[in-house]
């Protein structure tokens, strides 16, 4: 087997994005597109791959400088062939290329090594595919034989050929002596007066190397994006795409088209996920799980059947089985919920443990907290963890019961079993199955009475 190189064109300016990012860092599904396009392609190369950097240069080496890539730089824009021929150094002379774009951000794995396996020292591989509407496309010009004889770019295409529908995705493979042999020969006398990469086609087909072309099933597998629009249509059909294979999978979704996922997400059986949630990172969901309308989930677990009500914000969070969340509740990074555990409305919680059926049903921050089993947090509970300086933990005994509108002071324990009045600020341990309050009397004042409207003077 010989060495395979991957070069992954990024260099053009993406003009029409009217965009101060490189075109191939904007996000498709909550990644860039060229990370789309290494996710697929890196796994089959064994030699070097090559991103050909020009517009945003820094800023893409910056953003993929934990990839194992090579960059080099086309230092101006001159076309597709002196693209792939700053590359050429870095390549393995006996290896075989595949040249993809950066731009193209869903294409697949499997396509590309049938483009691989069909490479041989005396043919090259070109991805085409058909569509209805090919304009903006360079178009594939064939011989009466039905072999491949030519790309012709559209802005230099006959009429006659403009009616062609089998296109050119860019991406094609092929040996390395090959592009050797071939790209100095490509010259730039075309509408643009660019180097096109696509003359390569002729020339090989001069030089006695046929052409083999694999025909990509689906056309956005090979779109690339151009403008916002484009982006925006191919992100809604990527999206479309994860939401049918979530159905496949057996969930439920009320809306397949009012559905996100920026990430992975694992389901259970009977999962039923409402209208307008999305997800994002690693997020897996058990068995009968119900997700309500505009949840916001980021690596989130949730165990078997609990019930997440609308509007909730689940982050970096475990939800056991059982549990019901929200309405408009916020499980901030390290909150644990064991079980039958509930959190109502207007909840915050953070690095909080909470045991199996513990509850904080209203307008409560818990934060830098353990919480035993069954323990009742009343309406407007705070844990004050924070005192301008350091945080500190709140740990809270099975069975203890919170009255509303207490301040716990952290450090601070609460016993097990043990009841804090209502309106309490709680500030030293309180001892297991003890009665701590911190209230000032009630007085009622004799003889009092309303005062009465007074005339102005
Ligand atoms: C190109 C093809 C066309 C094909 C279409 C598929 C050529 C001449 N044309 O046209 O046949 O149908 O893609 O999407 O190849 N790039 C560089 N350096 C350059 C020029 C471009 O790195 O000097 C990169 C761009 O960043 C982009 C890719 O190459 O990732 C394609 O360039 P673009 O200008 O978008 O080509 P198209 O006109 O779309
Ligand atoms: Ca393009």
């Amino acid at each position: 087997m010989s060495t395979t190189d991957i070069v992954i064109l990024a260099a053009g300016r993406g003009t029409r994005m009217r965009s101060s990012k490189a075109k191939v860092l904007h996000s498709l599904a909550g990644r860039p597109l060229i990370e789309h396009v290494l996710a697929s392609a890196l796994p089959l190369c064994s030699g070097h791959c090559v991103v050909v950097t020009g517009h945003g240069a820094e800023q893409l080496e910056q953003a993929l400088a934990a990839r194992p890539l090579r960059f080099v730089r086309q230092s101006q824009q001159r076309g597709t062939a002196d693209a792939v021929a700053a590359a050429l150094p870095a390549l393995h002379p006996s290896g075989v290329v595949l040249v993809l774009y950066g731009d193209v951000p869903l294409i697949e794995r499997a396509t590309l090594q049938q483009l691989l396996a069909a490479v041989t020292t005396t043919q090259m591989a070109l991805l085409t595919v058909q569509l209805a509407e090919p304009s903006g496309y360079g178009r594939i010009v064939r011989a009466t034989s039905g072999a491949v004889a030519a790309i012709v770019e559209e802005r230099d295409a006959s009429a006659e050929q403009r009616a062609i529908n089998e296109v050119n995705t860019g991406v094609l493979a092929l040996r390395t002596e090959q592009l050797q042999q071939l790209l100095p020969q490509i010259g730039c006398d075309n509408a643009q007066g660019e180097y096109y990469l696509t003359d390569l086609i002729e020339l090989a087909v001069a030089n006695g190397i046929a052409v083999a072309t694999v025909a990509a099933a689906d056309p956005s597998e090979v779109a690339g994006v151009n403008d916002r629009a484009q982006l925006a249509a191919l992100e809604r059909h990527y999206q479309r795409r994860q939401a049918d294979a979530l159905l496949a999978a057996g969930a439920t979704l009320a809306d397949p088209a009012r559905f996100d996922l920026r990430g992975t997400l694992a389901v259970g059986e009977d999962v039923f996920i409402d209208a307008n949630v999305l997800f994002e990172g690693d997020n897996r969901l058990g068995n009968n799980v119900t997700i309500g309308a505009n949840c916001h989930l980021i690596n989130a677990t949730v165990g078997d059947n609990a019930i997440i009500k609308s509007h909730t914000i689940i982050e970096q969070s475990e939800v056991g089985p059982g549990s019901v969340v929200g309405p408009f509740a916020r499980l901030r990074p390290g909150t644990v919920l064991a079980g039958e555990c509930k959190i109502g409305n207007f909840v915050e919680t953070k690095k909080a443990q909470l045991g199996h059926g513990s509850k904080i049903n209203h307008l409560s921050y818990v934060g830098d907290a353990t919480l035993g089993r069954a323990v009742n947090v009343g309406a407007g509970t705070i844990t004050c963890n924070y005192d301008g300086v350091n945080k500190h933990q709140t740990v809270i005994g099975d069975g203890a019961f919170i009255g509303s509108n207490s301040a716990l002071v952290a450090p601070v324990t609460i016993g097990a079993g043990a009841t804090v009045g209502a309106g309490s600020t709680i500030a030293k341990d309180v001892a297991a199955e003890q009665l701590a309050l911190t209230r000032a009397k009630q007085l009622t004042v004799p003889g009092w009475k309303k005062p009465t409207k007074t005339e102005p003077q």
